[in-house]
């Protein structure tokens, strides 16, 4: 586990000069040069180059382009560039090429597209790795290896059915045991051999599309199997680095909350994480605040890397808005906010031709640096000079977990009924959403992290219950901590088995309920839920899906208000040894959530700051030294004032702030205050 050894925030990103003559070059270096630009990745697409035919490995051009960043002084991010294969590779072996949900083999064309299966890619992949760190592994200018790029997608061809008999061989030992996970006597499934079983797919067991199966036990286990083969890919790589570069980090740059790959299961081969942020939407924070959280969280805290941002707007959704003046400067702030230890773009140039030319770069097509977003990038390249390692492996100190977990998500989304509009990361991102809002630090983490540090424990729609998550999540209660859970959880087994006693199945104790019944309705449906009492009552919608609970210890918090159910619980607590587990029966609206999730936080005495300004995020991290480095980011487009919480230097300005004075942030500002220590 080891993060690049940088001297400051590294600052740069994707550079792709094989695309054009030497000139050009120059000029890019130079404008990198007023950019403040130190960091270029390199070769993450260039397999046909560097092999242009079977046994002609041709390092000319790569050469060229490494030797000029390291003659220009730039650290190198080096890719193994095998996201992509040749042409003439899927023409002489057309089993590198995927076969899809529909079982259609593809041909050549675009990228990503090897299928991880095929002993010719994982041979010819692995060797070309091999090759590029043994040419460049003495090059001290390598501060970071990229394997890969967005591993993602699946395969459903016969090679993958092949592996996927032999990884359910390893995991279940005999066809009784497959049997039994998988629930064949239902329809007659029954398996007597193992060539019988294949992979689901629309041919299969899929009736509509990838979310509908005939066996969620089936489709699970592919799913899982599909992130595992495409990580055995990414193994071999590793590994043929390791040949020559024992000490330099390999990572891959992962895409957040990607449903495809579990990253939990990936994240103990990475040296250090990385990740690509393309929100959906030009309007984004707390999206993006939690998929930061999650990327923190794979490495048990570890800083991570921002990988690939655009500086401007992206090319390939329908419609493509543009970052607003100062929205660069503050999502890249908001990332090292929380642990990201690199900043990066997607791309340095941009390119001229094909799908990507309109998508935005820190140079465009006409080479300027008169251009606002350059502007931007070097106003915030010189930002982080001045930075320099002040946040570099500095910690956050959350003392609240959200657990993500992809098996649940994967069973939550397989699963029929209760009901389909209930998604994965919407619930998830409400909590986080909630704890946002509250300006409490979050590490968001599997279900198997070490939770003893926590105090708060929020775990929404946590469908799937595997290993003793159950019994640890029970510790934090007794020991005093505050466990939240929602509607849908404790449901099945690893398996996706129902267990056999009441929803919501291990949890029912900690959370002192059950669950007797439960409705489904369309979006357009709502049921009032009332909360609190007295003074504090306040009513919000429930919507979507709504259990019948039945209290067993747990006092009531919050009730519905309409159908035959009026007046029963929607919101319970539950005191369990010294702390507390709270249930959430339905699908509360982002003020529902907010006031639950307050409540909880409340007892901790863990409300950040400045929880009313609204779109006023705050984050902290700790330095090793033990420096507090609070971040102040202003959302907004106008400014806002608030009061310092503690005297601190502003390390952009160098201004001082005095404990209980005034602090100014602009529209869309940045403070990155060091507290006086
Ligand atoms: C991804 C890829 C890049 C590029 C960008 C464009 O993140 O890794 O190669 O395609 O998207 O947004
Ligand atoms: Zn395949």
């Amino acid at each position: 586990m080891r993060l690049p050894r940088t001297g400051k925030v590294p600052f740069g990103g994707d550079y792709n000069p094989e695309q054009w003559p030497e000139p050009v070059w120059q000029q890019d270096y130079r404008l990198f040069d007023r950019a403040r630009i130190d960091l270029v990745t390199l070769g993450v697409f260039a397999w046909a180059q560097t092999q242009p035919a079977p046994d002609v490995y041709d390092f000319t051009l790569l050469d060229r382009i490494v030797d000029r960043a390291t003659a220009e002084g730039r650290m190198i991010c080096l890719a193994t560039g095998t996201a992509a294969h040749p042409a003439w590779l899927a023409r002489a072996h057309p089993e590198v090429t995927r076969t899809d949900f529909e079982g259609r083999r593809h041909r050549f064309g675009q990228r990503h597209n090897s299928c991880p299966s095929s002993p010719v890619f994982r041979r010819l992949a692995t060797e070309l790795a091999r090759r590029v760190a043994a040419r460049y592994a003495g090059n001290p200018s390598i501060v970071a290896w990229h394997v890969g790029n967005e591993y993602g997608g699946a395969c459903y061809c016969d090679r993958c059915a092949a592996g996927f008999r032999d990884w359910l061989r390893l995991r279940y030992g005999t066809l009784d045991a497959l049997n039994e996970a998988w629930y064949t006597t239902f329809w007659s499934h029954t398996f007597t051999g193992w060539d019988q079983i294949e992979p689901p797919s629309a041919l299969t067991e899929h009736w509509r599309g990838p979310d509908h199966t005939a066996f969620q036990g089936i489709t699970l286990d592919y799913l899982r199997f599909m992130s595992d083969a495409m990580l055995a890919t990414f193994l071999d790589e590793k590994a043929a680095i390791r040949e020559s570069s024992p000490d330099v980090p390999v990572t891959t740059n992962f895409m957040g909350m990607y449903r495809p790959i579990d990253y939990h299961r990936w994240a103990p081969h990475l040296d250090f994480a990385s990740w690509d942020n393309y929100p959906p939407d030009d309007s984004s924070p707390s999206w993006m605040a939690l998929t930061h959280d999650l990327m923190r969280g794979l490495k048990d805290g570890q800083p991570f890397w921002l990988m690939e941002q655009t500086p401007s707007h992206t090319a390939c959704r329908d419609v493509n808005p543009l970052k607003r003046p100062g929205v660069l400067r503050l999502w890249s702030w908001q990332a090292v906010a929380h642990g990201a230890d690199a900043v990066l773009f997607f791309q340095l140039r941009a390119s001229r031709g094909a799908s990507e030319k309109y998508h935005g770069a820190v140079i465009g097509h006409a080479g300027r640096s008169d251009t606002r977003v350059f502007r931007e990038v070097a106003q915030l390249g010189a930002e982080f000079e001045r930075l320099g390692a002040a946040t570099l492996g500095a910690r956050t100190p959350a003392r609240v977990a959200l657990l993500f977990d992809w098996d649940s998500w994967w069973a939550l989304e397989l699963s029929d009924g209760p009901s389909r509009l209930v998604r994965y990361q919407q619930l998830v991102l409400a909590y986080h959403r909630a704890l946002w809002d509250a300006g409490v630090d979050v590490d968001v983490v599997a279900v198997t992290a070490e939770l003893s540090r926590y105090d708060v424990v929020v775990a929404p729609a946590l469908h799937l219950l595997k290993g003793d998550v159950a019994g640890r999540l029970a510790e934090v209660a007794g020991r005093g901590g505050s466990v939240l859970t929602t509607f849908l959880s404790g449901r099945v087994d690893e398996n996706d088995n129902a267990f056999l006693m009441d929803v919501p199945g291990p949890l029912a104790e900690l959370m002192g309920v059950r669950v007797d019944e439960w409705d489904a309705r369309g979006p357009e449906f709502v049921n009032p839920v009332l909360l609190g009492s007295g003074a504090d009552r306040v009513e919000v919608a429930g919507r979507l899906v709504f259990e019948l609970v039945i209290p067993e210890g747990a006092e009531t918090v919050g009730t519905y208000q309409a159908d035959f159910y009026a007046g029963t619980p929607a919101v319970t607590r539950n005191a369990y040894g010294a702390g507390d587990g709270w249930y959430v029966a339905t699908g509360l609206d982002q003020a529902g959530v907010s006031w639950v999730v307050r409540r909880v936080l409340d007892r901790h005495h863990l409300i950040g700051p400045y929880p009313d300004v609204p779109d006023l995020e705050t984050a902290v991290r700790v330095a090793g030294d033990g420096t507090r480095l609070q971040f102040l980011l202003n959302h907004r487009a106008e400014p806002v004032e608030v009061t310092a919480r503690a005297g601190a230097v502003d390390l952009l300005t160098g201004d001082r702030v005095e404990a209980g004075g005034p602090v100014t942030l602009a529209a869309r500002g940045v403070l990155v205050l060091r507290e006086d220590s």
